[in-house]
């Protein structure tokens, strides 16, 4: 990664997704569509969901999506997720994403959200978090 400082990189964290842009995820100019983005702002959130607890869980919100800067095809993708607030039966988390560019190395922030995820059980009702 680069030593850009608007990137974040908390100390000691692992991200929750690397992943490199291909063509499938672009437009015919070779830009990143946002939705193949918010799909992987879910997915982290997911991730560090059931690394706060670990159980099942669904997407009530995405809240405060900023796309702050493009992302092109082979581009890096590195997203970062932190829970915010945990409450009874949904935890706030924020996704920041980070690209790196295969052609200049620069790594930027492109995209920050704010996902909720509420714990469920098998049949899809809320459930406390604490709750086995
Ligand atoms: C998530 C779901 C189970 C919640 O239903 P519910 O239990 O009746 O909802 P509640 O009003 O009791 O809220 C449950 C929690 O979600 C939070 N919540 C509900 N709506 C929210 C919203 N729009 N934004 C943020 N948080 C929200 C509540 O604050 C509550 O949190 P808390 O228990 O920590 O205080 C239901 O809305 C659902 O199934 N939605 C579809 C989820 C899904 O399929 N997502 C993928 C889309 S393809």
């Amino acid at each position: 990664m680069s030593d850009n400082p608007a990137v974040p990189r908390p100390p000691g964290r692992q991200p929750a997704i690397r992943v490199t842009m291909r063509p499938k995820d672009t437009n015919a100019f070779g830009s990143v569509f946002g939705g193949v983005i918010l799909s992987l702002i879910d997915e982290a959130a997911f991730v560090e969901a059931v690394r706060q607890s670990p159980r099942r869980y669904v997407t009530v919100a995405m809240n405060k999506v900023v796309f702050e800067r493009p992302v092109q095809v082979g581009d890096i993708v590195t997203l970062w997720a932190e829970a915010l607030a945990i409450g009874r039966t949904s935890l706030r988390i924020r996704v920041t994403v980070s690209s790196r560019s295969i052609r200049t190395n620069e790594d930027v922030t492109v995209t920050t959200a704010e996902v909720t995820m509420v714990a469920v059980d098998e049949n899809g009702r809320s459930v406390p978090i604490g709750a086995g």
